[in-house]
């Protein structure tokens, strides 16, 4: 089958990590492909073959899914639609005993129902198949075989099929999950955003609200050289234009294998709830890295530096959805089952840094927590860069920092932004790398 135009969607905003996480992975192997490559709304455009589609499922962290384009056009009504999909070779896609399912997404469609649209295009796809073998493919809403996405613009039309099946994030370690994971294709997104890529020159990194575990796992897995997609099995494997490919299958997941190797820096997490480093701890040892991170139970606004420098990223307790604890929160009883810290278990709600303590009456506010985490940054963490993901725009003001980035980026359809600290202690201040001064808000308490 000869190269074709495909369509790598992903969350707004990372759109350009995409692009170069992309040429990252083909400039060598399939330069022309990387050539090709564009940015579009939502996701990257490019030229490549069977063979690329693959590799890019296998070592894509960023994408959501890679989608295969067969047929593109103008269109005015669904009758186009119709014929658009009618001039499809679906037998090549598709055997009469598999599944299939059609979703479509639009920008500006004039459509009324898209719901429609996807009916014209399944009838097509049903109608091609009967005439050519006298039987025509089931829907599975669920688990289909088969899945094309149609996606409309104004005033033009391109079919896919999705080679990759189950969404990207979807690494296939991930069982135990928390309560508010991240996706781990935002928090691979976050590590790109902060150019970390878990060289030696990038140090040592920390994530002390880890929850699941999510980000500590993706960076792990980007020191050790393991591709995302080796723990999971992908659509193409039952699509029969792929069939052929199934020895370039094979070795692509081989050489990625190969690659591998030792970490080459530190990676640090934990958090508050033994709970929740036991579920990470489990996740990391599905994803293969468990001897790449050093997990530990700590109150975030107590936890030492684990390194001279390096970076801390995260995205912390917020707002109803999730409470931060520790001690910045009013104690609260001891539950056995889930309190604990290294030293075993011990009352959650324990103060020992009293200037972290100081304001904390009101019963660990949001606030409160952001405070007394500044306050043990500017102590203990003094020459590290910290990466914050937060839905509140003022999280700068509430920390009492001033941020030298801004990214904005999605979680799911909360609108956050990520925010870049780089902590240096009293006069110390140096300019970031983009040219801007890290400085302490006026009403900083801890000069
Ligand atoms: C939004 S979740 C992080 C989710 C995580 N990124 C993931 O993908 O699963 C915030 C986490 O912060 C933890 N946490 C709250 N207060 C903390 C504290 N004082 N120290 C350390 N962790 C804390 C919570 O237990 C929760 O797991």
């Amino acid at each position: 089958m000869n190269p074709t135009p495909l369509f790598l969607p992903c969350a707004a905003g990372v759109e350009p990590l995409l692009a170069d996480e992309v040429r990252r992975i083909l400039s060598e192997v399939a330069p022309r492909a990387a050539e090709s490559l564009h940015l579009g709304r939502g996701g990257v455009r490019l030229v490549g073959s069977l063979n690329t589609a693959m590799r890019l499922n296998l070592e894509s962290r960023l994408a959501s899914r890679v989608l295969w384009q067969v047929a593109a056009g103008g269109y005015r009504d669904e009758r186009d639609l119709y014929d658009l999909a009618t001039g499809v070779d679906w037998p090549a896609w598709i055997m009469p005993h598999q599944t299939i399912r059609v979703d479509t997404t639009a920008t500006r469609s004039p459509l009324q129902s898209l719901h429609f649209a996807s009916l014209r295009i399944k009838d097509a796809v049903c109608d091609v198949m009967r005439a050519e073998n006298g039987q025509r493919p089931d829907v599975d809403p669920r688990h289909p075989h088969v899945a094309l996405v149609l996606h409309l613009t104004e005033d033009r039309a391109a079919l896919y099929v999705d080679t990759s099946g189950e969404a990207l994030f979807k690494r296939g370690w991930r069982e135990a999950k928390g309560e508010a994971p991240l996706k781990e294709t935002l928090a691979a997104a976050m590590l790109a955003a902060a150019g970390w890529q878990g060289r030696e020159e990038d140090g040592p990194l920390l994530d002390p609200c880890c929850g699941a575990g999510t980000i500590a796992i993706e960076a792990a897995q980007i020191t050790c050289g393991i591709a995302p997609g080796l723990n999971r099995s992908f659509a193409f494997e039952k699509l029969a234009p792929f069939r052929a490919e199934a020895v370039a299958w094979q070795q692509l997941k081989a050489e990625a294998r190969e690659r591998q190797h030792a970490p080459r820096v530190g990676v640090y997490a934990g958090d508050v709830s033994f709970r929740m480093t036991d579920f990470a701890t489990r996740n990391a040892e599905r994803a293969g890295v468990a001897h790449a991170i050093e997990f530990k139970t700590a109150d975030a606004l107590q936890r030492p530096a684990p390194a001279e420098h390096g970076i801390l990223i995260l995205n912390p307790p917020y707002g109803e959805r999730i409470d931060a604890k520790g001690t910045g929160s009013a104690p609260r009883t001891y539950d056995p089952e889930h309190d604990f810290d290294d030293e075993g278990p011990a009352p959650r709600g324990a103060r020992s840094d009293a200037g972290a303590r100081e304001g904390f009456e009101d019963g660990g506010s949001p606030t409160a927590f952001f405070n007394a985490l500044s306050a043990h940054w500017k102590r203990q963490y003094s020459g590290w860069t910290a990466w914050v993901l937060s839905p509140d725009a003022k999280l700068p003001q509430a920390m009492r920092l001033k941020e030298s980035r801004r990214i904005p980026m999605f979680n799911g359809s909360i609108d956050c932004r990520l925010f870049r600290f780089d902590l240096v202690a009293g006069s110390n201040r140096k300019p970031a790398e983009d040219g801007s001064v890290a400085r302490r808000g006026d009403e900083d308490t801890d000069r």
